[in-house]
């Protein structure tokens, strides 16, 4: 039985890449941060998951969390690095702690987690890692930046470990989702929501599910000859 480790997997397009695994059979490890109340209901939705809180941003306990993954389930198959945060305002009026909170999440969450992977899927010369990043990784938002940043950075990291590990059978991918409903977008009013809806050509946001559907079919076999790449998730947003 393969498994999978869903980093920010509590809520959000998280959850929905955990429930896709899961009921595809995947033993699940999930992770959370700081949200203690959903637990019990994860517990309920996702019986013999491991539910492991840990602060990606430390390297302590995304050490911890991989032990914990590594003594129930001998290793993980694949891992999604999905848990990050936004930010929205000017960038001149951001400081060094506001740099130090998203790159810390977004981006040494990510390296934190990804170390902690390729170290078990050497051991098995097989391994696929899925990077949730963000069309404005590519495109670049105004009045976010910081958070283009880091998401440009997931891009070129994903880029960059795909070759480096490639000959040693561990795909690298990242997703590229638009505007996904989930509470990182609950702080819209119906009007800025409605703007953004009709920027995108589909017309509406996109559901977590269909996020997930994308990144479980690049983690498996199906996507076994894709590895380096971008995709988007985005309702057709980025087309020029
Ligand atoms: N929603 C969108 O429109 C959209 C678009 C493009 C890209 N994305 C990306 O998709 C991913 C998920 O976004 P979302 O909309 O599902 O966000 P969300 O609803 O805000 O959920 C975020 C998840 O990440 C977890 N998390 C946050 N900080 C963490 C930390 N330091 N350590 C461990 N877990 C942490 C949260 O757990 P706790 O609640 O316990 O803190 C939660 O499970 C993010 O990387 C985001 O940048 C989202």
């Amino acid at each position: 039985m393969s498994t999978v480790l869903v980093t920010g997997s509590s809520r959000g397009i998280g959850r929905a890449i955990a429930r896709k695994f899961y009921s595809e059979g995947y033993n699940l490890v999930i992770n959370y941060n700081r949200r203690d109340d959903l637990v019990d209901e994860l517990e309920r939705e996702f019986p013999g998951a491991l539910i492991v809180k840990a602060d990606i941003s430390s390297e302590e306990d995304v050490e911890r969390l991989f032990r914990a993954a590594e003594e129930r389930f001998l290793g993980i198959d694949v891992l999604v690095n999905n848990a990050g945060i936004s930010e929205s305002g000017l960038f001149i009026d951001k400081d060094r702690n506001d740099y130090d909170r998203i790159v810390g999440i977004n981006v040494y969450g990510m390296l934190n987690c990804t170390k902690q992977a390729l170290k078990l899927m050497l051991r098995k010369k097989k391994g696929s890692i899925v990077n949730i990043s963000s069309i404005w990784g590519d495109k670049g938002a105004s009045c976010e930046s910081l958070y283009s940043l880091t998401k440009g950075a997931v891009n070129a990291f994903t880029r960059s470990i795909a070759k480096e590990y490639a000959e040693e059978n561990i795909r690298v991918n990242a997703v590229m989702p638009g505007f996904i409903d989930t509470e990182m977008n609950s702080g819209y009013t119906a009007d800025e929501r409605k703007a953004l809806e009709d920027a995108i050509p589909l017309g509406r946001a996109g559901t977590p599910e269909e996020v997930a559907d994308l990144v479980y079919f690049l983690a498996g076999d199906q996507a076994s000859y894709i590895t380096g790449q971008l995709i988007y998730c985005d309702g057709g947003w980025s087309v020029e």
